[in-house]
């Protein structure tokens, strides 16, 4: 397999694992901390970029969760979800729940809601889901929701994932 330039077309089986990971990284995103309850009867919670929606009728969206995720199993067992979409103020809690180790609710403020869902403090926005479908992703597992409520509750700007980093929208005009 050869290269006529750095710009030519590779086919995917000819990228390694960070070639590929680069290239899925230049689509930006915005960020959301996806929570639940788990098995074990705790909060569970973690960073996502692969949020999208899905259908108006019936309301649906989806996020992918990678299978070597510490809470897997809850999130595969998970029969309802919420999806906290994040204002560009809450990079430090992006981070805090994007990793494993620690308490990923130090520090957070969060409302329980009727469902039984915690809900993060500060977001834009969030979305209650029941779990309508699940598909194998290969190294994810595809978890689609339908969505039940939804708020909206502040008029900060979203946080955005582009390029591997964090970004923020410029001003219109
Ligand atoms: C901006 C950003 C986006 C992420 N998006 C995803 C994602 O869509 N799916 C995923 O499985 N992990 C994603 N991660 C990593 C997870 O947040 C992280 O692996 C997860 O919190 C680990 O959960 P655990 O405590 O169950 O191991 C993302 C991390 C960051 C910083």
């Amino acid at each position: 397999m050869s290269a006529a330039s750095s710009n030519a077309v590779t086919a995917p089986a000819g990228l390694d694992g960070r070639e590929l990971r680069n290239m899925f990284a230049l689509f930006p995103t915005g960020v959301a901390i996806v929570t639940a309850q788990g098995l074990e009867g705790d909060y569970i919670g973690a960073t996502v970029s692969s949020f999208s929606s899905v259908s108006l009728e019936p309301p649906l969206v989806l996020f992918s969760m990678a299978r070597t995720a510490k809470s897997f199993a809850s999130w595969e067992a998970a029969d309802s979800f919420a999806v906290n979409i994040l204002s560009e103020k809450q990079r430090e809690v992006s981070s805090q729940f994007a990793r494993s180790s620690g308490d990923k609710w130090q520090g957070v403020a969060r409302s329980i809601t009727d469902a039984g869902l915690p809900l993060i403090e500060g977001a834009i926005g969030s979305l209650q889901c029941r779990t309508w479908a699940r598909y194998d992703g290969g190294d994810h597992l595809i978890i689609v929701g339908e969505v039940f409520a939804a708020t909206k509750s502040s008029a900060e700007k979203p946080l955005v994932f582009a390029a591997s980093r964090y970004a923020v929208l410029a001003d219109e005009g």
